[in-house]
């Protein structure tokens, strides 16, 4: 028996047509691309080489296959806190246990009286030592030699040995305050982390033509975006891609449902449909009860992928519907996106289908094409039993295009957990191909981020009173109109001017809907709850947006200027509260890097929280304004801002900065 591998089936009639869709532009030749030199395959697979694409701004290609961590960077003193103390912890390994060529430091920070990071290889190392001879005599030995032999560094403070081997740092205070001083002239990027690929797709949003995008692609556009500008920020060339189902049975039943209730659709402007989901139903109705029509929906859909010129323009006039209803919610939410949609792997697939078949991975099966892979229990189905192509055929043509003709290094599929068996079983037919290295953890990669459902508060599914889906935008409305009640309940429309109120009600709204998804890791389920979101206490963005503004306050109120300071003020820590402010701010680039790499927003809006709590504490003890400490702690306060800031831009939320 055959199960499809995902809920939903992309039904394309064989022969698909190689003139729909059109090809893109003719490309610039390849001649000289270097790409085109190392991977000559890619034009091999084309119905037509005008379809070819050079979309390569890089002039040197990546080595194929290098280990994920992020890369070491040869000027001294830039990459993250951990990492310079990895470095150096690096050094004493060489030294302490030369033999042990292949020991990575293992450095991890740490709360605690005893220090800030740890250095945790001596228990580790022990077992591996122990019969050749070694010197030591025992686990705290090791410690103590990893100890004495760091190289010397301003970083350091002081070391201890703890128990069964942990070295302890305590990190230098005026290290810490050099380092913000240094962020504070040369701008936030000083901090941001270094990753070794140059190039990566980020395929999120992805809703569906004539259907309404629901909160799962919500989730999708949220944390897809705020991986995009995690990676852009690491200086990696993001792509952005909106993978729209825009192809299937579904476009013969709305065309001809089109042609029906609009004879005159040519003419029509496009709002004659209205609202398409409300078409989408009446269409579907339609087909459902009438053999006829039904017959006539799936003739439809052949000449549609037969490239006939009126179905062709009807289709495009139905996509550009949903599309313009989709651009609004990115519009509001500040989000870009690229639209390469199902259609556009369309001609590829012949080609891929091919070249996996040269490979031997396909197999007939019950009169389908399609591909056993090792540990799964369901084949992966290629190509249907009627001849049809469907979502697989459509995302392996897309992880080879990916790969092979945009150069990505890295892809990144953002959609709900039930899709992750369908983008395994994808991924390792692309490593059985050689498309992927066989191990997770090389570049090129693809990784699955998946997400959990998003409950309504009877715990069920997310949905409105009569159990419709909800509406995107009606979300972003309410979540709008309940913070600008919450700013007038505050006087704040006394106070400003009007469009200063709809800025402010806008970025706390559509703030606190961005944050309340993506504090939480995000392959739980989570409750939508506008009170909980719009709380002005707990861990929420409004929250963090109103300790923003009131830092931006006591800066204005101050007087001084920040420039002049940054050039002529110097940053101390003396007291313990501004100490682990200090040492917070300093540890921004080691958790963007991890939520990056590890591809979890919720870190980093951990760290966000924990630096207004870290500030909230310094501020109760240490006064600012007309203190000998002032011109240092008015520079604390604005490094605390601008690395708030830039987490609010990281997470797609705009910083208000008064309140
Ligand atoms: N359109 C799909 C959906 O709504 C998501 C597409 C995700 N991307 C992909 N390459 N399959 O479920």
């Amino acid at each position: 028996m055959i199960a499809a591998p995902v809920g939903r089936a992309l039904v394309l009639l064989l022969p698909p047509a190689s003139t729909f869709p059109p090809p893109p532009s003719p490309p610039p030749p390849l001649l000289f691309s270097p790409f085109n030199r190392r991977r000559s395959s890619a034009s091999s697979l084309l119905p037509s080489s005008g379809i070819l694409r050079a979309n390569s701004k890089r002039s040197v290609l990546a080595p194929r296959s290098r280990t994920i961590s992020a890369m070491a960077n040869d000027e001294e003193t830039l990459g993250s806190l951990k990492k310079q103390l990895a470095k150096l912890f690096e050094a004493s390994l060489r030294v302490t246990v030369p033999t042990e060529t292949d020991v990575e430091p293992l450095v991890a920070a740490c709360t605690g009286n005893f220090g800030d990071y740890q250095c945790n290889n001596a228990m580790s190392l022990w077992p591996r030592i122990k019969g050749k001879g070694t010197e030591f005599r025992g686990p705290p030995a090791v410690g103590q030699a990893l100890m004495k032999n760091i190289p010397q560094s301003e970083m350091i403070e002081k070391c201890s040995v703890a128990g069964p081997g942990f070295v302890n740092v305590v990190i230098s205070k005026n290290w810490i305050a050099k380092s913000i001083q240094k962020m504070l002239t040369h701008g936030i990027g000083e901090w941001a982390p270094r990753l070794s690929i140059q190039r990566a797709v980020v395929d999120f949003s992805s809703p569906n033509i004539a259907k309404e995008m629901h909160v799962g692609h919500l989730r999708s556009t949220i944390i897809g975006d705020t991986l995009a500008r995690m990676l852009e920020f690491s200086n990696v060339e993001v792509l952005r891609r909106n993978h729209v189902g825009d192809w299937g049975t579904q476009f013969g039943m709305l065309i001809e449902f089109l042609f029906e209730k609009f004879p005159n659709w040519e003419h029509a402007s496009e709002t004659a449909i209205g609202d398409l989901q409300a078409f989408y139903k009446a269409s579907k109705q339609r087909f459902d009860e009438d053999p006829v029509f039904k017959e006539r929906a799936q003739k439809a859909v052949v000449k549609l992928q037969g490239g006939e010129p009126k179905y062709r323009k009807a289709w495009t006039q139905i996509c550009d519907i949903s599309r313009s209803e989709f651009a609004k919610v990115y519009q509001r939410l500040g989000v870009t996106i690229e639209e390469k949609g199902e259609s556009f792997y369309n001609p590829y697939i012949p080609g891929v289908l091919e070249k996996l078949s040269n490979l031997g991975l396909i197999e007939e099966s019950q009169g389908a094409r399609v591909i056993f892979l090792e540990g799964f229990n369901i084949p992966l189905i290629v190509v249907k039993s009627d001849g049809g192509y469907n979502y697989a055929s459509t995302d392996l043509a897309a992880i080879w295009y990916r790969l092979n003709e945009e150069k990505a290094e890295w892809i990144i599929y953002v959609t709900d957990v039930g899709q992750s068996q369908h983008f395994e079983m994808v991924f390792k037919a692309a490593k059985r191909a050689g498309w992927l290295p066989a191990d997770n953890n090389s570049y090129p990669r693809a990784n699955h981020v998946g997400f959990g459902l998003v409950l309504g508060e009877d715990g069920k599914r997310f949905r409105t009173r009569n159990t419709e889906v909800v509406r995107l935008v009606d979300l972003l409305d309410e979540a709008k109109t309940r913070s600008k009640a919450a700013l007038i309940e505050r006087g704040k429309d006394k106070e400003w001017t009007e469009d200063e109120l709809e800025q402010t009600a806008e970025a706390v709204g559509y703030g606190a809907v961005k944050y309340a998804d993506l504090k939480n890791n995000r392959l739980t389920n989570y409750t939508f709850n506008f009170d909980q979101m719009l709380n002005d206490k707990g861990n929420t963005a409004v929250y963090l947006l109103y300790a923003h503004a009131r830092i931006c306050s006591i800066i204005r109120k101050s007087g001084k200027d920040m420039e002049e300071l940054k050039k002529t003020a110097e940053i101390s820590l003396d007291h313990p509260d501004e100490r682990v402010l200090g040492l917070h701010l300093l540890q921004f680039a080691e958790n963007v890097e991890e939520a990056c790499t590890n591809l979890l927003p919720n870190v980093l809006c951990e760290y966000l929280y924990n630096l207004s709590e870290n500030f909230t504490k310094f501020y109760s003890n240490c006064p600012v304004i007309g203190k000998p400490e002032e011109a240092s702690r008015l520079l604390l306060c604005e490094a605390t801002a601008v690395v708030m800031r830039q987490c609010f831009h990281l997470l797609g939320i705009v910083p208000v900065y008064k309140i």
